[in-house]
Protein backbone atom coordinates (compact mmCIF):
# COMPACT_ATOMS: atom_id res chain seq x y z
CA UNK A 1 0.00 0.00 0.00
CA UNK A 2 2.83 2.22 -0.56
CA UNK A 3 2.64 3.87 -3.82
CA UNK A 4 -0.64 5.47 -4.12
CA UNK A 5 -1.28 8.81 -5.81
CA UNK A 6 -0.22 12.18 -5.32
CA UNK A 7 -1.51 14.04 -1.87
CA UNK A 8 -4.95 15.25 -3.06
CA UNK A 9 -5.14 13.45 -6.22
CA UNK A 10 -7.28 10.20 -6.25
CA UNK A 11 -8.22 10.20 -2.45
CA UNK A 12 -11.46 11.78 -3.20
CA UNK A 13 -12.37 8.97 -5.90
CA UNK A 14 -10.61 5.75 -4.65
CA UNK A 15 -11.90 3.39 -2.43
CA UNK A 16 -15.23 2.58 -3.62
CA UNK A 17 -15.03 -0.90 -2.68
CA UNK A 18 -17.64 -3.23 -3.43
CA UNK A 19 -19.14 -6.34 -1.55
CA UNK A 20 -16.76 -9.44 -1.94
CA UNK A 21 -14.79 -7.55 -4.13
CA UNK A 22 -12.77 -4.96 -1.82
CA UNK A 23 -9.94 -2.74 -3.97
CA UNK A 24 -6.35 -3.71 -3.18
CA UNK A 25 -4.41 -2.05 -0.52
CA UNK A 26 -2.77 0.18 -2.64
CA UNK A 27 -6.11 1.54 -4.40
CA UNK A 28 -7.64 2.47 -0.85
CA UNK A 29 -7.02 5.95 -1.94
CA UNK A 30 -3.97 6.72 0.31
CA UNK A 31 -1.87 9.48 -0.96
CA UNK A 32 1.59 9.46 -1.20
CA UNK A 33 1.92 11.63 2.11
CA UNK A 34 -0.32 10.21 3.98
CA UNK A 35 -0.86 6.22 5.42
CA UNK A 36 2.07 4.11 4.73
CA UNK A 37 4.40 6.65 3.84
CA UNK A 38 3.83 8.73 7.06
CA UNK A 39 3.16 5.30 9.69
CA UNK A 40 7.12 4.68 9.75
CA UNK A 41 7.13 7.55 11.73
CA UNK A 42 4.95 6.68 14.45
CA UNK A 43 6.80 4.33 16.87
CA UNK A 44 3.68 2.98 18.47
CA UNK A 45 2.30 1.79 15.25
CA UNK A 46 5.30 -0.15 14.35
CA UNK A 47 4.76 -3.79 14.83
CA UNK A 48 1.25 -3.43 13.15
CA UNK A 49 -0.36 -5.57 16.03
CA UNK A 50 -2.96 -3.72 16.29
CA UNK A 51 -5.24 -1.89 13.55
CA UNK A 52 -5.35 1.61 15.08
CA UNK A 53 -9.03 2.88 15.06
CA UNK A 54 -9.43 4.79 17.65
CA UNK A 55 -8.21 7.67 17.04
CA UNK A 56 -11.04 10.03 17.95
CA UNK A 57 -10.25 8.88 21.68
CA UNK A 58 -6.38 10.32 21.12
CA UNK A 59 -3.63 9.41 18.01
CA UNK A 60 -1.09 8.39 18.04
CA UNK A 61 2.60 10.75 18.22
CA UNK A 62 5.08 10.57 15.82
CA UNK A 63 9.05 10.13 16.84
CA UNK A 64 9.58 13.91 16.53
CA UNK A 65 7.12 14.23 19.26
CA UNK A 66 8.25 11.84 21.21
CA UNK A 67 12.13 13.21 20.81
CA UNK A 68 10.84 16.77 21.75
CA UNK A 69 9.22 15.55 24.81
CA UNK A 70 12.75 13.96 26.06
CA UNK A 71 14.68 16.58 24.49
CA UNK A 72 12.84 19.19 26.55
CA UNK A 73 13.59 17.80 29.65
CA UNK A 74 17.44 16.42 28.99
CA UNK A 75 18.34 19.84 27.45
CA UNK A 76 15.80 22.76 28.48
CA UNK A 77 14.43 21.47 31.81
CA UNK A 78 13.84 24.29 33.93
CA UNK A 79 10.58 26.39 34.60
CA UNK A 80 9.30 29.37 32.69
CA UNK A 81 9.37 32.85 32.80
CA UNK A 82 11.26 32.99 35.90
CA UNK A 83 14.74 31.16 36.23
CA UNK A 84 17.32 33.61 34.38
CA UNK A 85 20.00 30.70 33.55
CA UNK A 86 20.18 29.50 30.48
CA UNK A 87 17.65 26.94 30.91
CA UNK A 88 15.37 28.55 32.29
CA UNK A 89 15.63 30.33 28.98
CA UNK A 90 15.34 27.75 27.13
CA UNK A 91 12.64 26.42 28.54
CA UNK A 92 10.77 29.81 28.26
CA UNK A 93 11.49 29.95 24.19
CA UNK A 94 10.24 26.18 24.06
CA UNK A 95 7.09 26.99 26.01
CA UNK A 96 6.45 30.48 24.14
CA UNK A 97 7.77 29.39 20.67
CA UNK A 98 4.71 26.56 20.91
CA UNK A 99 2.64 29.06 21.84
CA UNK A 100 3.66 31.08 18.38
CA UNK A 101 3.49 27.61 16.50
CA UNK A 102 0.28 26.67 17.37
CA UNK A 103 -1.32 30.57 16.95
CA UNK A 104 0.82 30.28 13.25
CA UNK A 105 -1.14 27.10 12.90
CA UNK A 106 -4.86 28.29 13.48
CA UNK A 107 -4.17 31.68 11.99
CA UNK A 108 -3.92 33.62 14.94
CA UNK A 109 -1.92 35.90 16.90
CA UNK A 110 0.16 34.25 19.87
CA UNK A 111 -1.53 36.71 22.49
CA UNK A 112 -4.70 34.99 21.71
CA UNK A 113 -3.65 31.47 22.73
CA UNK A 114 -4.13 30.25 26.09
CA UNK A 115 -2.39 26.94 27.07
CA UNK A 116 -4.44 24.95 29.24
CA UNK A 117 -4.79 20.93 30.47
CA UNK A 118 -6.78 20.45 27.45
CA UNK A 119 -10.01 21.06 25.32
CA UNK A 120 -12.29 20.14 28.07
CA UNK A 121 -10.48 23.10 30.20
CA UNK A 122 -10.15 25.16 27.42
CA UNK A 123 -14.62 25.13 27.46
CA UNK A 124 -14.45 25.66 31.33
CA UNK A 125 -12.56 28.31 31.25
CA UNK A 126 -14.49 30.64 29.09
CA UNK A 127 -17.54 28.57 30.86
CA UNK A 128 -16.73 30.35 34.03
CA UNK A 129 -14.16 32.90 32.99
CA UNK A 130 -16.54 34.91 30.39
CA UNK A 131 -19.75 33.60 30.10
CA UNK A 132 -20.92 33.04 33.93
CA UNK A 133 -20.47 36.93 34.71
CA UNK A 134 -22.13 38.10 32.16
CA UNK A 135 -25.17 35.86 33.10
CA UNK A 136 -28.53 36.85 35.01
CA UNK A 137 -31.59 34.18 35.40
CA UNK A 138 -33.76 33.55 32.21
CA UNK A 139 -30.47 34.53 29.82
CA UNK A 140 -30.08 31.60 27.28
CA UNK A 141 -27.01 29.46 26.20
CA UNK A 142 -27.23 27.74 23.28
CA UNK A 143 -25.63 24.46 22.43
CA UNK A 144 -26.21 21.87 19.59
CA UNK A 145 -27.47 18.40 20.38
CA UNK A 146 -24.08 17.06 18.96
CA UNK A 147 -21.83 17.83 21.45
CA UNK A 148 -19.47 16.06 23.36
CA UNK A 149 -20.11 15.58 27.27
CA UNK A 150 -17.04 18.23 27.42
CA UNK A 151 -19.26 21.31 25.58
CA UNK A 152 -22.56 20.40 27.46
CA UNK A 153 -21.57 19.80 30.86
CA UNK A 154 -19.65 23.10 31.62
CA UNK A 155 -22.63 24.98 30.07
CA UNK A 156 -25.16 22.88 32.11
CA UNK A 157 -23.43 23.97 35.09
CA UNK A 158 -23.27 27.71 34.13
CA UNK A 159 -26.71 27.60 33.61
CA UNK A 160 -27.55 26.29 37.08
CA UNK A 161 -25.07 28.73 39.03
CA UNK A 162 -27.01 31.47 37.34
CA UNK A 163 -30.25 30.97 36.83
CA UNK A 164 -30.13 30.62 32.78
CA UNK A 165 -31.71 28.45 30.41
CA UNK A 166 -30.03 26.18 28.12
CA UNK A 167 -31.26 25.76 24.36
CA UNK A 168 -30.69 22.67 22.04
CA UNK A 169 -30.34 23.42 18.25
CA UNK A 170 -32.20 19.77 16.85
CA UNK A 171 -30.64 17.42 14.85
CA UNK A 172 -32.38 15.36 12.16
CA UNK A 173 -32.48 11.49 11.40
CA UNK A 174 -29.22 11.46 10.05
CA UNK A 175 -27.61 13.43 12.71
CA UNK A 176 -27.29 17.20 10.92
CA UNK A 177 -28.19 20.06 12.29
CA UNK A 178 -31.82 20.52 11.56
CA UNK A 179 -32.27 23.28 8.96
CA UNK A 180 -33.16 26.34 9.15
CA UNK A 181 -31.37 26.92 12.33
CA UNK A 182 -32.69 29.33 14.52
CA UNK A 183 -31.10 30.65 17.32
CA UNK A 184 -32.99 31.69 20.31
CA UNK A 185 -33.50 35.32 21.21
CA UNK A 186 -31.70 36.39 24.20
CA UNK A 187 -28.99 33.95 23.81
CA UNK A 188 -25.41 35.16 25.33
CA UNK A 189 -23.48 32.33 23.75
CA UNK A 190 -23.07 29.61 21.14
CA UNK A 191 -21.69 26.24 21.97
CA UNK A 192 -21.15 24.18 18.93
CA UNK A 193 -19.22 21.85 17.88
CA UNK A 194 -17.04 21.87 13.89
CA UNK A 195 -17.49 17.64 14.26
CA UNK A 196 -19.52 15.23 15.96
CA UNK A 197 -16.91 12.93 17.99
CA UNK A 198 -19.76 10.47 17.78
CA UNK A 199 -21.10 10.29 14.78
CA UNK A 200 -18.50 12.10 12.54
CA UNK A 201 -21.05 14.92 11.28
CA UNK A 202 -19.27 17.77 9.90
CA UNK A 203 -21.18 20.89 10.86
CA UNK A 204 -21.68 23.70 8.29
CA UNK A 205 -20.07 26.07 10.96
CA UNK A 206 -18.89 28.70 8.87
CA UNK A 207 -23.21 29.64 7.96
CA UNK A 208 -23.60 29.00 11.69
CA UNK A 209 -20.86 31.69 13.18
CA UNK A 210 -22.13 34.10 10.56
CA UNK A 211 -25.86 33.70 11.45
CA UNK A 212 -24.79 34.06 15.10
CA UNK A 213 -22.40 37.13 14.77
CA UNK A 214 -24.96 38.66 12.55
CA UNK A 215 -27.23 37.97 15.49
CA UNK A 216 -24.71 39.36 18.35
CA UNK A 217 -24.06 36.05 19.49
CA UNK A 218 -20.33 35.06 20.38
CA UNK A 219 -19.47 31.74 19.15
CA UNK A 220 -17.40 28.96 20.99
CA UNK A 221 -16.23 25.86 18.36
CA UNK A 222 -15.15 22.99 19.70
CA UNK A 223 -12.48 22.12 17.34
CA UNK A 224 -11.16 19.04 18.69
CA UNK A 225 -11.99 16.48 16.06
CA UNK A 226 -11.66 18.52 13.03
CA UNK A 227 -8.26 20.47 13.74
CA UNK A 228 -6.07 18.55 11.94
CA UNK A 229 -8.59 16.81 9.86
CA UNK A 230 -10.45 19.19 8.12
CA UNK A 231 -8.94 22.48 6.59
CA UNK A 232 -9.67 25.60 8.90
CA UNK A 233 -12.96 27.02 7.43
CA UNK A 234 -13.96 30.55 7.38
CA UNK A 235 -16.06 30.03 10.80
CA UNK A 236 -13.34 28.57 12.80
CA UNK A 237 -11.33 31.54 11.75
CA UNK A 238 -13.69 34.31 13.00
CA UNK A 239 -14.90 32.32 15.98
CA UNK A 240 -15.01 34.43 19.34
CA UNK A 241 -13.40 31.20 21.07
CA UNK A 242 -11.88 27.69 20.11
CA UNK A 243 -11.03 25.08 22.07
CA UNK A 244 -8.75 21.84 21.02
CA UNK A 245 -6.77 19.11 22.65
CA UNK A 246 -3.20 18.75 21.48
CA UNK A 247 -3.50 14.47 22.00
CA UNK A 248 -5.68 14.36 19.57
CA UNK A 249 -3.59 15.50 16.67
CA UNK A 250 -0.70 13.88 17.21
CA UNK A 251 0.85 16.09 20.03
CA UNK A 252 1.56 14.96 23.64
CA UNK A 253 -1.51 14.48 26.49
CA UNK A 254 -1.87 16.89 29.07
CA UNK A 255 -1.91 20.61 27.40
CA UNK A 256 -4.83 21.89 25.17
CA UNK A 257 -5.41 24.99 23.89
CA UNK A 258 -7.82 27.90 23.79
CA UNK A 259 -7.80 30.21 21.25
CA UNK A 260 -9.49 33.33 22.39
CA UNK A 261 -9.98 36.69 19.86
CA UNK A 262 -7.75 39.19 22.09
CA UNK A 263 -10.89 41.85 22.97
CA UNK A 264 -12.93 38.51 24.56
CA UNK A 265 -9.85 37.50 26.22
CA UNK A 266 -9.44 40.98 27.34
CA UNK A 267 -13.16 40.92 28.94
CA UNK A 268 -12.47 37.00 30.65
CA UNK A 269 -11.59 36.92 33.53
CA UNK A 270 -9.60 34.63 35.38
CA UNK A 271 -10.63 31.32 37.10
CA UNK A 272 -7.25 29.77 38.86
CA UNK A 273 -5.50 32.14 40.58
CA UNK A 274 -1.95 32.10 42.07
CA UNK A 275 2.02 32.20 40.74
CA UNK A 276 2.93 33.21 37.30
CA UNK A 277 -0.73 34.82 36.22
CA UNK A 278 -0.09 37.99 38.55
CA UNK A 279 1.90 41.36 37.29
CA UNK A 280 2.42 42.24 40.80
CA UNK A 281 1.00 41.44 44.57
CA UNK A 282 0.96 42.82 47.75
CA UNK A 283 -0.24 41.50 50.92
CA UNK A 284 -4.02 42.32 50.04
CA UNK A 285 -4.48 42.88 46.53
CA UNK A 286 -2.47 41.40 43.15
CA UNK A 287 -2.99 42.81 39.19
CA UNK A 288 -3.11 40.14 36.76
CA UNK A 289 -1.08 40.01 33.94
CA UNK A 290 -2.06 40.66 30.36
CA UNK A 291 -3.81 37.74 28.49
CA UNK A 292 -3.24 34.93 27.96
CA UNK A 293 -0.73 34.18 30.33
CA UNK A 294 -3.36 35.73 33.15
CA UNK A 295 -4.86 32.73 32.35
CA UNK A 296 -2.12 29.86 33.13
CA UNK A 297 -1.72 30.17 36.66
CA UNK A 298 0.98 28.02 38.08
CA UNK A 299 3.47 26.01 36.21
CA UNK A 300 1.79 25.22 32.70
CA UNK A 301 2.48 21.56 30.92
CA UNK A 302 5.50 22.89 29.55
CA UNK A 303 7.05 19.75 28.25
CA UNK A 304 3.50 19.04 26.66
CA UNK A 305 3.57 22.28 24.91
CA UNK A 306 7.09 22.05 23.98
CA UNK A 307 7.02 18.95 21.64
CA UNK A 308 3.46 20.24 20.30
CA UNK A 309 4.92 21.90 17.74
CA UNK A 310 6.60 19.08 15.60
CA UNK A 311 3.21 17.50 15.23
CA UNK A 312 1.62 20.92 13.85
CA UNK A 313 4.91 20.66 11.74
CA UNK A 314 3.91 17.25 10.64
CA UNK A 315 0.08 18.07 9.49
CA UNK A 316 1.56 21.36 7.38
CA UNK A 317 4.30 18.89 5.91
CA UNK A 318 1.30 17.19 4.22
CA UNK A 319 -1.26 19.43 4.36
CA UNK A 320 -4.85 19.52 5.96
CA UNK A 321 -6.58 19.09 2.54
CA UNK A 322 -4.56 16.35 1.66
CA UNK A 323 -5.27 14.97 5.04
CA UNK A 324 -8.47 15.26 4.71
CA UNK A 325 -8.63 13.68 1.24
CA UNK A 326 -6.16 10.52 2.39
CA UNK A 327 -8.77 10.64 5.13
CA UNK A 328 -12.36 10.67 2.95
CA UNK A 329 -11.28 8.09 0.84
CA UNK A 330 -11.06 5.61 3.68
CA UNK A 331 -13.89 6.96 5.11
CA UNK A 332 -15.65 5.88 1.75
CA UNK A 333 -14.07 2.56 2.00
CA UNK A 334 -15.08 1.64 5.46
CA UNK A 335 -18.79 3.25 4.41
CA UNK A 336 -19.19 0.35 1.39
CA UNK A 337 -17.86 -2.49 3.53
CA UNK A 338 -20.17 -1.53 6.36
CA UNK A 339 -23.27 -1.29 3.90
CA UNK A 340 -22.09 -4.59 2.63
CA UNK A 341 -21.78 -5.94 6.42
CA UNK A 342 -25.02 -8.20 7.54
CA UNK A 343 -26.77 -7.05 10.63
CA UNK A 344 -24.67 -3.35 11.00
CA UNK A 345 -26.26 0.00 10.53
CA UNK A 346 -24.23 3.33 10.45
CA UNK A 347 -25.58 6.28 12.11
CA UNK A 348 -25.07 9.74 11.06
CA UNK A 349 -25.08 11.41 7.13
CA UNK A 350 -25.55 10.23 4.40
CA UNK A 351 -23.49 11.86 2.37
CA UNK A 352 -19.87 11.75 2.59
CA UNK A 353 -19.29 15.62 2.14
CA UNK A 354 -21.04 15.42 5.74
CA UNK A 355 -18.58 13.58 7.07
CA UNK A 356 -15.26 13.15 8.94
CA UNK A 357 -13.40 9.97 9.38
CA UNK A 358 -15.77 9.03 12.54
CA UNK A 359 -17.88 6.37 11.64
CA UNK A 360 -20.13 4.86 14.65
CA UNK A 361 -22.46 1.76 14.11
CA UNK A 362 -24.78 -0.70 15.77
CA UNK A 363 -25.48 -4.47 15.74
CA UNK A 364 -29.43 -4.38 16.92
CA UNK A 365 -29.52 -6.40 19.43
CA UNK A 366 -26.00 -7.24 20.09
CA UNK A 367 -23.90 -5.68 22.72
CA UNK A 368 -20.90 -3.32 21.70
CA UNK A 369 -18.94 -3.81 24.00
CA UNK A 370 -18.76 -7.40 23.17
CA UNK A 371 -17.95 -6.60 19.68
CA UNK A 372 -15.44 -4.27 20.77
CA UNK A 373 -13.67 -7.11 22.38
CA UNK A 374 -13.72 -9.40 19.80
CA UNK A 375 -12.09 -7.23 17.34
CA UNK A 376 -9.44 -6.56 19.73
CA UNK A 377 -8.45 -10.09 19.92
CA UNK A 378 -8.79 -9.94 15.74
CA UNK A 379 -5.95 -7.18 15.91
CA UNK A 380 -8.47 -4.11 15.81
CA UNK A 381 -8.67 -1.33 18.16
CA UNK A 382 -12.19 0.39 18.04
CA UNK A 383 -14.15 2.23 20.48
CA UNK A 384 -17.12 1.10 22.05
CA UNK A 385 -19.50 2.91 24.05
CA UNK A 386 -21.52 6.24 24.71
CA UNK A 387 -18.33 8.44 23.41
CA UNK A 388 -19.80 10.82 25.87
CA UNK A 389 -22.05 11.94 23.68
CA UNK A 390 -25.22 10.29 25.82
CA UNK A 391 -27.67 12.50 25.22
CA UNK A 392 -26.59 12.77 21.56
CA UNK A 393 -27.27 8.78 20.91
CA UNK A 394 -30.41 9.03 22.67
CA UNK A 395 -31.86 11.02 20.38
CA UNK A 396 -30.74 9.18 17.51
CA UNK A 397 -32.74 6.39 19.29
CA UNK A 398 -29.55 4.48 19.79
CA UNK A 399 -27.62 2.86 22.92
CA UNK A 400 -23.35 2.45 23.07
CA UNK A 401 -21.80 2.09 19.25
CA UNK A 402 -18.72 0.79 17.84
CA UNK A 403 -17.10 4.00 16.65
CA UNK A 404 -13.98 3.64 13.68
CA UNK A 405 -12.07 6.95 13.73
CA UNK A 406 -9.46 6.87 10.87
CA UNK A 407 -6.32 9.35 10.90
CA UNK A 408 -3.30 10.50 8.92
CA UNK A 409 -1.44 7.09 9.29
CA UNK A 410 -4.77 4.76 8.80
CA UNK A 411 -4.61 2.69 5.60
CA UNK A 412 -6.63 0.63 3.43
CA UNK A 413 -5.72 -2.47 5.60
CA UNK A 414 -6.74 -1.05 8.99
CA UNK A 415 -9.87 -0.68 6.96
CA UNK A 416 -10.34 -4.32 5.95
CA UNK A 417 -8.83 -5.53 9.07
CA UNK A 418 -11.98 -3.77 10.72
CA UNK A 419 -14.09 -5.05 7.77
CA UNK A 420 -12.70 -8.83 7.76
CA UNK A 421 -13.88 -9.22 11.56
CA UNK A 422 -16.85 -7.72 11.43
CA UNK A 423 -19.03 -10.82 10.97
CA UNK A 424 -17.46 -12.61 13.79
CA UNK A 425 -18.07 -9.75 16.34
CA UNK A 426 -21.26 -9.27 15.08
CA UNK A 427 -21.91 -12.90 15.40
CA UNK A 428 -20.62 -13.12 18.87
CA UNK A 429 -22.15 -9.70 20.13
CA UNK A 430 -25.45 -11.20 19.54
CA UNK A 431 -24.91 -14.20 21.26
CA UNK A 432 -23.84 -11.69 24.25
CA UNK A 433 -20.09 -13.59 23.99
CA UNK A 434 -16.81 -13.75 22.27
CA UNK A 435 -17.78 -16.62 19.83
CA UNK A 436 -14.01 -17.82 20.95
C1 LIG B 1 -15.62 16.80 20.13
C2 LIG B 1 -14.84 16.68 21.41
N1 LIG B 1 -14.82 17.70 22.25
C3 LIG B 1 -14.14 17.67 23.40
C4 LIG B 1 -13.46 16.54 23.77
C5 LIG B 1 -12.72 16.52 25.07
O1 LIG B 1 -11.35 16.39 24.86
P1 LIG B 1 -10.40 16.22 26.10
O2 LIG B 1 -10.85 14.99 26.83
O3 LIG B 1 -9.04 16.08 25.52
O4 LIG B 1 -10.56 17.44 26.93
C6 LIG B 1 -13.47 15.43 22.94
C7 LIG B 1 -12.81 14.17 23.34
O5 LIG B 1 -13.14 13.11 22.88
C8 LIG B 1 -14.17 15.50 21.72
O6 LIG B 1 -14.20 14.47 20.87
Amino acid sequence: MTDGPGPASGAESAGRATPGARPGPTSGGESAAAGEAVRARFPALADDALAPLDNAATTHRPRAVLDALVRFYTEANANVHRANHRLGMAATEAYEGARRRVARFLDARPEEVVFTRNATDAVNLVARGWLEPRLAPGDVVCVTALEHHSNLVPWQEVCRRTGARLAVLEVDDEGRLREPVELPAGAKLLAATRVSNALGTIVDTTALVERAQAAGVPVLLDVTQSAGHLPLDEGTRAADFLALSAHKMYGPMGVGVLRGRAERLEEMQPVAFGGEMVESVDQHEARWQAPPWRFEAGTPAVAPAAAFPPALDLLDELGVPAVRAHEKALLARLLEGLAATAGVEVLGPRDLEERSGVVSFVVPGGDPHVAGTVLDLAGVAVRAGWHCAEPLLRRMGRGPTIRASVAVYSTADDVDRLLEALPDAVASCRDGAPNH
